[in-house]
């Protein structure tokens, strides 16, 4: 099982990051959820019994069992967010834009080398047959 923590509980995290993975329960365990505006991660608790929500987003990094930090917050936030969850030996989920900057991307991929973690966007179209896109 991975275990997984949200940062950023708006709109997408509710409509589409936690919708997929509860279809994907065998593989992943939402833990943890955390946001700036506590009544949106308050919400986002109650409508879906994820028990647990971290006082800053250096409470969840410090959380042990946490394996997967998935980001949803604002893409401003994208590669600072990263960057520290790596930093704290965890993996990354992140929406779309990963980073707003190139030289974001080459400092992110030069951390996961060095801790071995891996980063990735979230896609949750890739293998949807319905969408003709190639
Ligand atoms: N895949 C797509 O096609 C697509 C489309 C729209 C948005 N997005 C991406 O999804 C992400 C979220 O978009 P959304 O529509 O859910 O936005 P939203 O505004 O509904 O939700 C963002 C949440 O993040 C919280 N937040 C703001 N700053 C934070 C911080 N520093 N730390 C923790 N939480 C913080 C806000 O309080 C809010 O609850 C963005 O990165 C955006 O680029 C992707």
């Amino acid at each position: 099982m991975i275990n997984l923590a949200i940062v950023g509980c708006g709109k997408h995290a509710s409509n589409f990051h936690v919708p997929s993975l509860r279809r994907l329960k065998k593989i992943y365990k939402i833990i943890g959820l955390f946001d700036a505006n506590l009544s949106q991660a308050k919400t986002l608790s109650k409508k879906n019994k994820i028990k647990k929500i971290y006082k800053s987003y250096r409470a969840m990094l410090a959380d042990k069992n946490v394996d997967v930090i998935n980001i949803c917050s604002p893409a401003k936030f994208h590669s600072k967010q990263i960057i520290e969850a790596i930093k704290a030996d965890k993996n990354v989920m992140v929406e779309k834009p990963m980073v707003l900057k190139s030289a974001d991307l080459k400092e992110i991929i030069k951390i996961n080398l060095k801790k071995k973690r891996k980063s990735y966007v979230y896609s949750n179209k890739t293998l949807d047959m319905k969408l003709k896109i190639y």
